[in-house]
């Protein structure tokens, strides 16, 4: 149970509450990466309270126990945010744990991300947040301001524990021959108590437990477990042996083509677990204060000791699935099971690029191309909020938004100068906003982003002072941009275009200042909305100028640069039709394979779709080989890759320096398969899904489609059969919303519950169930001649 503790009844809320607490630290700690500590202090109760409720949090992480028994089962407490400008708490009813008399409470402390290592191997940073781990704990008879009965402050004891060392990168080393002793007090930290706010989204948890799914035995006499699945989380085993026999763990997430256990691109992420037993009979262990991203585990035994079970214990601050997509491809379906996957591993307390090497880190822009689909994937209300507030807390003076989120660079910039304010990254201050109001419906968080978002366009205006954004091309230099991070240049003797990073820029920020525009003007503000607007048109007038030649051509004539500008309107409409066969040549230059990269990538098939060429999308989609979405799937892949080429079709490991086998940004494609495919999305006119936009993109070799969103408003249903050219369109309206008909252009002789629609017109839907036929015209397909040059130019 969290926050709201019965704030009915005369009761003051909780949050609003003075600690009477102090944050107060152990003086067994000797610092980072050296043994954990914990936190003690006996107390009598004249009569245990049943809904006696304590307020928790911590500088690094957490455990808390009552009368050795654990307190809640949430994990990684209190959780990550820019720990020197929002330190969340937890808030639990402990009556139960309670007991009359004496009653003892034990809080244990790990490194976490305050002070583990941050950031990767060349220049890793440690104490980021802090050097000392310390807790505030206080415990009140029951809700609201009653009394209270213990309160953390310098008579607490402290001793060292089991776990000798533990790390999000590290892992953990457990040592369960020791028992955690006192053997030295507490001191009261000097901290600012107005920092601590009540934990603003649902907190991380384990889902169920996934079994070995095959396992064997090593040239070096190790066993190796598959699991099947790459998850975020960790092994839970319970072994049996002699005291202070071993049990080594380490993780991977794939296996070299020699069959072999592979974890090189975990980079200077150890990720490992050392457990020495204390013998005497069957013994669990889990760890307490870290996680791996992995699908198989290897697993050494030294001295005389046995594994007796083991299990992958997935952990997410998402744990319910509310969306769902199937179709007639299997490829197709297994791709949305491996995005939700690496939603799960990867939204844990922060939305983070990959749970396994030395990174895990909240970049900006993988959130904002992935917020769409995470919010029909999950309920991210929360979880967003919560991060987005941390974005605003890291945003430099003059507006930059940080490459990542919370920014361990914000504090130690000697090592990572100017890690901020790239375009395409830094937009996510107002995209994911903008995405929440969309699924929720949740103006109060446009309010509170808005001033940041003002700022942030205002940065990106002022790197080259004007509509135009020139990025320099060194990584730290103000206003150096990412650009299409990882866009596919094809065969490196004979490359394809990519986009240049001032048309990348210069088109965020169309977008982006389009977008704070339309919000301010959504809150009433329409002094800011008329700056920005003004800002916009300068833009597309000047992109025009720039970078649209003559003939209709883009510049760098490659799909990303395409894709976005058609997506958002800056094809000056004399050059549209023109454009579009520039467009349509590269994506038949590439043989209908992907050419675009983090950003470009949700932007094509939308794009395609847009300039009406959805059998063109489909082609593109439904290619499997690489670079493209199946590509992955058909090799094996369980969730979504970072790199398109992350493995070779030969089997080779591309390099490891940077190669990731979970980062979400790619899996974005199913919004696209929701919205486009499935086609419902919320109506931003009236937003919340009050009203839902029903317009299906039809692809007959997918049929029959079935998709699902349970939405703030009840669950929306859609899905499609087709037959010949006969389209059977079933959709599901919330009783809570209307629904708003668009059929796809070239249908006919369409009817609505039996009743004739005129070509092209629109029709409302009341809640409730709604079958609507009509007759597509095939669209237009892909041809392509096979020359296949790619694969034959090295
Ligand atoms: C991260 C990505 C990020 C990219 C930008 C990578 O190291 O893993 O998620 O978007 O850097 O540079």
């Amino acid at each position: 149970m969290h926050q709201s503790v019965q704030t009915q009844g005369g009761f003051r809320p909780v949050q609003d509450l003075a600690w009477t607490a102090e944050m107060v630290r152990p003086l067994a700690d000797r610092g980072v990466g050296t043994p954990a500590t914990f936190l003690r202090k006996s107390f009598v109760v004249e009569r245990a309270e049943a809904n006696a409720v304590l307020r928790i949090s911590a500088l690094g992480l957490y455990r808390c126990f009552i009368n050795d028994r654990r307190v809640g089962d949430d994990q990684l407490t209190p959780g990550w945010t820019a720990y020197d400008a929002r330190l969340s708490y937890q808030t639990y009813a402990v009556g139960p744990l309670l007991r009359d008399g004496e009653n003892t409470i034990e809080i244990w402390l790990g490194d976490g991300w305050m002070r583990s290592q941050m950031m990767w191997g060349q220049a890793p940073l440690f104490n980021v947040w802090g050097e000392h781990v310390a807790a505030i704990a206080e415990l009140r008879a029951g809700p609201g301001d009653a009394p209270v009965l213990l309160a953390t402050d310098g008579s607490w004891q402290s001793g060292e524990l089991p776990i000798r060392k533990s790390g999000i990168y590290f892992g953990e080393i457990f040592d369960a021959r020791l028992r955690p002793e006192v053997s030295a007090g507490a001191e009261v930290l000097a901290y600012d108590k107005s920092i601590l706010v009540p934990h603003e989204t649902t907190p991380v948890r384990e889902l169920a437990p996934l079994p070995v799914v095959s396992s064997w035995t090593d040239g070096e006499g190790r066993t190796v477990y598959d699991f099947g699945q790459n998850i975020g989380g960790y092994v839970a085993f319970t072994t049996r042996g002699e005291a202070g026999a071993r049990i080594l763990v380490e993780h991977a997430e794939i296996l070299d083509p020699e069959g072999e256990f592979y974890n090189v691109n975990y980079r200077t992420a150890a990720a490992r677990l050392e457990y020495t037993l204390a013998g005497g009979g069957d013994e669990d262990y889990r760890p307490h204060f870290t996680f791996q991203g992995f699908r198989y585990a290897r697993v050494t035994v030294e001295g005389a000791a046995e594994i007796l079970s083991i299990v992958s214990v997935p952990i997410s601050s998402v744990t319910e699935l509310k969306a769902a997509f199937t179709s007639a491809n299997p490829l197709v379906n297994r791709l949305v099971l491996n995005t939700v996957w690496s939603q799960r591993a990867n939204f844990i307390e922060v939305p983070t690029d990959c749970p396994q090497r030395d990174e895990r880190l909240g970049w900006t822009g993988d959130a904002q191309v992935f917020a769409g689909t995470a919010c029909y994937l999950a309920e991210a209300r929360g979880f967003f909020t919560k991060w987005i507030r941390d974005v605003m807390a890291d945003q430099r003076e003059d507006g930059a938004v940080p490459h990542v989120v919370p920014d361990p660079t914000r504090l130690k910039p000697e090592h990572y100068p100017g890690f901020y304010g790239s375009t395409g990254w830094g937009d996510a201050i107002a995209v994911v906003p903008w995405q929440l109001y969309l699924h929720y419906g949740d103006r109060a968080i446009l309010e509170e982003a808005l001033p940041a978002m003002v700022k942030w366009v205002d940065f990106v205006w002022s790197i080259s002072d004007g509509p135009i954004v020139s990025p320099p091309r060194g990584w730290g230099a103000r206003g150096f941009s990412f650009g299409d991070w990882l866009q596919p240049k094809g065969p490196s003797a004979k490359p394809l275009p990519t986009i240049g990073d001032d048309a990348a820029a210069t088109i965020y920020l169309h977008i982006t200042s389009t977008l704070v525009a339309r919000i301010a003007r959504i809150i009433g503000r329409e002094d800011v909305a008329g700056r920005l607007q003004g800002m916009a048109d300068a833009v597309k007038a000047a992109f025009a100028r720039e970078f649209v030649t003559a003939s209709g051509r883009l510049c760098y004539d490659d799909q990303t640069s395409y894709a976005l500008a058609f997506l958002h309107d800056l094809i000056p409409e004399d050059k549209a039709e023109a454009a579009k066969q520039y467009f349509l040549a590269t994506i038949r230059r590439s043989e209908g394979r992907i050419g675009t990269g983090f950003i470009g990538t949700p932007a094509l098939l939308p794009a395609l779709v847009k300039i009406g060429e959805p059998g063109i999308a489909a082609d593109v989609f439904l290619q499997e080989e690489v670079p493209g979405w199946l590509y992955q799937v058909k090799m094996g892949a369980t969730t979504i890759w970072e790199r398109w080429d992350a493995i070779q079709p030969d089997g080779t490991i591309y390099n490891p320096q940077m190669n990731s086998y979970n980062h979400y940004a790619y899996g974005a494609v199913c919004q696209w398969l929701l919205e486009g495919v499935a086609g419902f999305r919320p109506d931003p006119e009236d937003p919340g899904f009050a009203t839902i936009i029903f317009e299906p993109v039809i692809i007959p070799e997918l049929s029959p489609v079935q998709a699902s969103h349970d939405s703030p408003r009840g669950p929306i249903r859609a899905g499609w059969t087709v037959e010949g050219d006969q389209v059977r369109y079933t959709v599901e309206v919330p009783s809570g919303s209307r629904g708003l008909l668009r059929l796809p252009a070239g249908s006919r002789g369409a009817s609505v519950d039996g009743e004739a629609l005129a070509d092209g017109a629109e029709r409302e839907l009341a809640a409730g169930r709604h079958e609507v036929r009509f007759r597509i015209t095939p669209a237009r397909r892909l041809e392509l001649d096979l020359v296949d040059i790619n694969a034959r130019t090295p």
